[in-house]
């Protein structure tokens, strides 16, 4: 099953949005495979960010991600990287589509709220840098034959 990497950044977690990002992603159909609340370190914040070292913003972004706590997550489902990026919406909150988390709780793109992964890829890859093995979990849900076609 295609996997994306979640996580609801120090803006979100410090504005309590996080059951609301959680919510939607759970009303959507995803499932979830990992959790964990956590501070990131500067290493792991170069390391996830590292395609974005040398640009304008990279700086602030390393600041931004490692400024309080964040919920990481890692979730399941078919296409489920481009279904939540759709969720989310464009980076920028301000093209991001009416009714995207970005669109609904934010302004800035230096304060967009979420992350998530942006090719299946790049979800196995994510995945991998945040969670253990032990800590993803292979289960199968009730509800799934209702939502997951095959
Ligand atoms: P993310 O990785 O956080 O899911 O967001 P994304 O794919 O939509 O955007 P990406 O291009 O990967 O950028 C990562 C994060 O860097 C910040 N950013 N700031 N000031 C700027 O022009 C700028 N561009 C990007 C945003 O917080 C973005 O989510
Ligand atoms: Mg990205």
């Amino acid at each position: 099953m295609e996997r994306s990497l979640v996580l609801v950044k120090p803006d979100g977690v410090q504005r309590s949005l996080l059951g609301e990002v959680i919510s939607r992603l759970e009303r959507r159909g995803l499932r979830l495979a990992g959790a964990k609340f956590m501070q990131v370190s500067k290493a792991l914040a170069e390391e996830h960010y590292a395609i974005h070292k040398g640009k304008p913003f990279y700086d602030g972004l390393i600041a931004y991600i490692t400024s309080a706590p964040v919920m990481a997550m890692v979730w399941e489902g078919p296409n489920v990287v481009a279904a939540i990026r759709q969720t989310m919406g464009a980076t920028h909150p301000l093209e991001a589509a009416p009714g995207s988390i970005r669109h609904d709780f934010a302004l800035e793109v230096g304060r967009n709220i979420t992350h998530a992964s942006d090719s299946p890829e790049n979800g196995e890859q994510e995945a991998a840098l945040w969670f253990k093995q032990d800590e993803l979990i292979s289960w199968s849900r009730d509800a799934d034959r209702w939502i997951f076609e095959k």
